[in-house]
């Protein structure tokens, strides 16, 4: 069991009454999602029904559940809680039940009190006893699948019994049983007087005068709400998931620079990070943030732009990169940056009762290349594969080609040494970081000398039109294009 102290919430159950003031809490949320007004709750516990309505003395082992029913009250009409006697409680069990909604990344998850629509706080876990704190976006109602739009603690994981705690000294610790600290806010006596989860998704902890000591706005990982911005220095980044299961960092990478937004791809192999696309980029300055936006086109609203709206350092202008234009009312949208390194917009239109997501922009696209194809992603051919209108066709080997699959791999070579290898020739191909980095201007012959005496380096690309040279530490990704005038070398093992 996790559990949630200091006021944030309770999950741990240990009696009858606690697992019904849960389903009492799961049921009045509900409510609140569906939007009633007036609710009458029924429970056949009278002593949970006669302590929420104030009569009893509450009880310490229901008291942080009756304190998230009665906060979650105060966004209800009128509401009324009633004693009936067996089986009174039928439909806040049935509620409790539907309460369980598929998650991304197939994870299992408990959720927190702390709900502002359509986000709430929850543990979620995808391998076992390893949870990650993080905001939920979607409600039960309209849609099955919970995204998660924000994590406190990536790559440190805590176990069973973790607690989240809000000190007196206004620092907000994820810590695990045993105390090891999994993460913090660090603002222990800074002035924190409240902590609040807003309608944005943005979680604050603020000081008497109202002001954000802390904000989740300010640590990303994946993903970008609307209104969060992206700065220089510490708030200037995306980082990718690296895989469903494990929630630690994967090798790609958004990230704000001066000149633009810029995507990379980082392996073992490489000693740099590989450009390999870019959402926008600006001429003259050096941009001051970026900010996820959404605005009405007309007042009449027929249309909304979702765009990253920048605004240049020390200077007036600016300007509204437009990535997709909705025809209903996208507030709720995020950006993400994939696993695969794609970036996606996810639209949740709350006012649909099923299928309430929608992605509303795709960076990568297979039917849509007004920005990229798919064969620009560097892992849509996984380790090695030539790539052709969106489709992974073929697998070079010295031999020739051969039809791709998931197997395909770069023949492994027994050493690096000159004499131990040659070259096999591909034709009309380009490399994922060709679009995006410039190369050496170096002659052919060059830039094979430069491949060979590189021990890292697994084969060279070669624009002979424009004699560009660029050295490849990863083959990865393949992309057919018309002109033969793109070559490829790629080292095999001599027999
Ligand atoms: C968690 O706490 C409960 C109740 O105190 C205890 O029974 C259980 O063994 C603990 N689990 C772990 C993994 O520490
Ligand atoms: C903007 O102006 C401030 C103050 O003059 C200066 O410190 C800062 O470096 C400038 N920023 C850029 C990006 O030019
Ligand atoms: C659009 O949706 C947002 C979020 O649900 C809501 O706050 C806003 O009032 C809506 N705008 C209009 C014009 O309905
Ligand atoms: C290849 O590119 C060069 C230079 O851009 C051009 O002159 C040539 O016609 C192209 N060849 C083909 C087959 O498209």
């Amino acid at each position: 069991m996790l559990i949630a102290a200091g006021g944030v919430g309770c999950l741990l159950f240990s009696s009858a009454a606690m697992a019904e003031a849960a389903a009492v809490r799961a049921a009045v949320q509900t409510c609140i999602e569906m939007g009633c007004q007036n609710v009458e709750v029924e429970s056949d516990s009278l002593m949970l029904t006669r302590m929420i309505n104030k009569e009893y003395a509450i009880d310490a082992t229901l008291e942080c559940f009756i304190y998230d029913i009665g906060l979650l009250v105060t966004q209800l009409g009128r509401v009324r809680f009633m004693f009936v006697k067996r089986n009174g409680n039928a439909i806040a069990h049935i509620v409790a039940s539907h309460m369980e909604a598929l998650s991304e990344y197939d994870g299992n998850y408990r959720m927190l009190s702390v709900f502002s629509s359509p986000f709430q706080l929850a543990f979620y876990n995808t391998t076992p006893n390893a949870f990650t704190l993080a905001l939920r976006m979607g409600l039960t109602r309209s849609e099955s699948l919970f995204r998660w739009v924000w994590e406190a603690n990536r790559g440190n994981p805590v176990g069973e019994n973790a607690t989240l705690a809000f000190g007196e000294d206004g620092n907000l610790v994820l810590a695990d049983a045993d105390g090891r600290v999994a993460w913090q806010t660090n603002t222990a006596n800074k002035g924190v007087v409240g902590f609040k989860l807003l309608p944005t998704g943005n979680m604050v902890l603020y000081d008497s005068k109202g002001n954000f000591v802390w904000q989740s706005f300010d640590h990303p990982t994946d993903t970008l709400l609307v209104g969060q911005s992206l700065r220089p220095g510490t708030i200037n980044k995306l980082v990718s998931r690296v895989s469903e299961t494990e929630n630690k960092d994967g090798p790609y990478s958004l990230v704000m620079e001066p000149k633009g937004i810029f995507l990379y791809y980082k392996s073992k192999n490489s000693p740099k990070s590989i450009l390999y696309s870019q959402l926008f980029t600006i001429e003259k300055g050096s941009l001051d943030h970026v900010t996820l936006n959404v605005a009405p086109d007309t007042d009449e609203g027929y249309a909304y732009d979702i765009s990253l709206e920048y605004q240049v350092a020390n200077s007036s202008s600016g300007g509204n990169a437009i990535l997709a234009r909705p025809k209903y009312n996208s507030t709720l949208t995020f950006l993400r940056l994939g696993i695969d390194g794609n970036v996606k917009l996810y639209t949740y239109y709350d006012k649909v009762d099923w299928r309430a997501w929608e992605v509303t922009f795709t960076l990568f696209d297979r039917d849509n290349s007004i920005w990229e194809t798919e064969c620009q992603l560097p892992e849509r051919c996984g380790n090695f594969g030539l790539c052709e209108d969106s489709q992974c066709v073929a697998c070079p080997s010295s031999k020739g080609l051969f039809g791709w699959s998931k197997a395909c791999e770069p023949e492994k070579l027994a050493s690096c040494a000159a004499n131990s290898f040659h070259y096999y020739k591909v034709e009309g191909v380009d490399h994922f970081m060709s679009k995006y980095t410039r190369g050496t201007a170096i002659k052919e012959t060059d830039c094979g000398k430069k491949c060979t005496s590189d021990c890292k380096c697994l084969g060279y690309f070669y624009n002979q039109d424009t004699s560009r040279c660029w050295i490849a530490y990863d083959l990865k990704t393949l992309t057919k294009v018309a002109n033969s005038t793109h070559v490829a070398y790629i080292k095999t093992p001599n027999q």
